[in-house]
């Protein structure tokens, strides 16, 4: 997601515009622009990186304007360079736009322009969106806006300034938040209220399909078919801290709750439900290529070595295509045995962990194809890849990954669901797959709603001093997962295990101090899980069980059961950890630990501890 600040009024944009961005700079930091108006002159500035970079770059003259938008980005495509840095401008340089949002049909829409003899400059989807605008102008900058928005697919919140309109500031929203602050003689547009804050706590919420044209003494709202609507403004109480976390204690509970939202982005405009085949550009392989690849080796640390776990189970089963999965930070010390049909598949939230990077490095020395699955866009692995695919999980501020695993696992998915119709997957079994994985995000948001008997759970297991996770199948990996967010967020220990290695030891540790979780979903190892939890009651052990709603057996069977939704059971992941997720953040907030930057940790390992290189000089 990116942030948005528009203003117009009798004072000076230009400060209030940059400070009114970095407010929104949580919303991503990889490069800003500022757009300003003086007289029937556009004044452009973009950098990369930080908005005081951006701050450097503006000349004198650009302190004079009384108008002018601004836009703080998190790439989602093209890299994060000046160029594609927005405000974007026409051909022409008399509009200038910002966006958040994706664009799904921008291909053709960029095919579209080209073929009319419009000169593309920049590598993201939002740049056809100031051409459309300005091929559709014709004396008015908001029907333009409105024309150029009735060719589009996607999501997006907008704003556009253009030299012929001073004093004007058309702004637009389909499913990227944009909001309205009403000053005296001076009005605001904004991705959210913490950028006008400090000016008005007067502000009306724009909706999906909605457009609005702003100058110093009105707005005038209206849907994309012309109706005129009118909102009453609100008063916002909020404080500024509650503001960038939109209402949530900690960025992890806001991450938690926008899994809905970011899984749907993880799939937005790469499904063909029609051919039953999900479609990835960004792996830059033909099908040719893809259905050569024999062997599949997929290397990551902590989290994105458990979404990798369960990549390995959807690829094996689904496309019968042998796949290994390795801890990063082991696989770049060995010598693993790597053939022309192997790809070797990186997956990073942060695009920027040593371990993993150096692994991938030494896979691509060995002349290896080197795919990424990667949040972070122009991150330092998703530029050293042959391909890949980006989560479009947006920022993930919460040092505990949790909106990037499940948009690593939906990413999985689709590979699986393409290299399985690369071979022997029906149509049928496609769209099945893919009409499933569609319907996840109501289904998260079926268990988020849910939430008080999970905080409920927490406070009876706040205080004990280990836990147990147990899973089987694609289900022990999350079992894993679920262990890994307790551990670094509440600094209980934890451990996972497959259900069935009880017997080989950790049941020596059950007694009635130890919490044990067990994912026990309505499948085909069901009753070996309820063995399973048997052992653990006979030993006191305290049960607390994820099921399949609709299961009735299991409710005298355990202490306590958290249901979730049936889906295809290898997407059973998806939905799975999403109590684990909440569970972990409850209890860490009852034991009083600092959720969002736990104790010992960073966001990106990047890197590497220890002294290595003297034990290599011993050998
Ligand atoms: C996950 O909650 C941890 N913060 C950590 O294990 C993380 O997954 C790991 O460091 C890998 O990070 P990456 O995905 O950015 O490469």
């Amino acid at each position: 997601m990116c942030g948005i600040v528009g203003y117009v009024g009798k004072r000076k944009a230009r400060d209030i515009l940059i400070s009114g961005l970095k407010r929104l700079e949580y919303r991503g930091y990889d490069s800003a622009g500022i757009a300003l108006l003086a007289d029937d002159d556009l004044m452009v500035s973009k950098a990369v990186g930080k908005i005081s970079q951006m701050e450097l770059a503006l000349s004198e003259a650009e302190r004079e304007s009384i108008c002018g938008i601004a836009h703080t980005r998190w790439a989602t495509h093209g890299a994060p360079n000046e160029v594609n840095a927005h405000p974007h401008t026409d051909s022409a340089n008399e509009i200038a736009l910002v966006h958040n949002g994706i664009i799904e049909n921008y291909r053709t829409l960029r095919e579209f322009l080209v073929r009319k003899g419009v000169t593309m400059r920049t590598q993201t989807d939002t740049e056809v969106l100031v051409h459309l605008v300005s091929l559709n102008y014709r004396g008015s900058l908001t029907e333009a806006v409105r024309d150029a928005l009735t060719q589009v697919e996607g999501t997006y919140g907008i704003a556009v300034v253009s030299s012929k309109h001073a004093g004007e500031i058309v702004a637009a929203r389909m499913g990227s938040p944009l909001v309205v602050g009403i000053g005296d003689d001076e009005n605001f547009v904004a991705s959210d209220v913490s950028a006008m804050l400090e000016h008005t706590n007067r502000v009306v919420y724009l909706e999906d399909g909605e457009i609005v044209t702003i100058t110093p003494d009105n707005y005038r709202i209206s849907t994309i078919q012309n109706v005129e609507i009118s909102h009453k403004a609100q008063e916002i109480s909020w404080t500024l801290d509650q503001i960038e976390k939109e209402g949530y204690d900690h960025f992890m509970l806001k991450e938690i709750h926008e899994q809905p939202d970011t899984v749907r982005n993880a799939m937005r405009g790469r499904l063909n439900i029609e051919e039953g085949i999900a479609r990835l550009n960004g792996l830059n392989m033909q099908y040719e290529e893809l259905r050569r690849i024999n062997r599949i080796l997929i290397t990551a640390c902590g989290t994105s070595w458990h979404s990798a776990l369960i990549g390995k189970y959807l690829i094996e089963e689904i496309a019968r295509v042998s796949t290994e999965v390795e801890y990063a930070s082991e696989f770049r010390y060995r010598s693993p045995i790597i053939d022309d049909n192997t790809v070797l598949v990186g997956i990073s939230q942060s695009g920027e962990t040593a371990d993993t990077l150096a692994a991938m490095r030494e896979a691509k020395k060995r002349g290896d194809m080197v795919l990424g699955l990667v949040n972070v866009v122009g991150s330092t692995i998703a530029r050293e890849t042959d391909g890949g695919v980006y989560l479009h999980a947006g920022p993930e501020i919460g040092v505990a990954s949790t909106k990037a695993f499940t948009a690593q696992v939906a990413v999985l998915s689709l590979i699986a669901n393409i290299l399985g119709r690369m071979r022997q997957s029906s149509v049928q079994f496609g769209q099945e797959m893919l009409q499933a994985l569609q319907r996840i995000p109501e289904q998260i948001e079926q268990i988020l709603a849910n939430e008080d008997p999970i905080k409920r759970i927490a406070r009876t297991y706040h205080k004990a001093n280990n836990f147990l996770y147990l899973g089987r199948g694609i289900n022990f990996p999350v079992a894993l997962e679920g262990a890994l967010k307790l551990k670094e967020i509440s600094y209980i220990h934890a451990e996972g295990y497959p259900a069935a290695e009880m017997k080989h030891g950790p049941i020596a540790l059950i007694d009635e101090n130890m919490p044990v979780v067990v994912i026990a979903l309505r499948d085909s190892v069901y009753d070996k899980v309820m063995l399973n939890i048997s052992e653990v009651r006979a030993r006191n052990g305290q049960v607390i069980a994820i099921a399949t709603e609709g299961d009735t057996e299991i409710a005298d069977r355990v202490n306590h059961v958290i249901y979730i939704p049936q889906t295809y059971r290898l997407l059973t992941p998806l939905l799975s950890v999403i109590p684990l997720q909440l569970l972990a953040y409850h209890i860490a907030v009852m034991r009083g630990c600092h959720v969002d930057q736990p104790r010992n940790l960073a966001k990106s390992v990047t890197v590497e501890q220890g002294p290595v290189d003297k034990v290599l000089s011993l050998s």
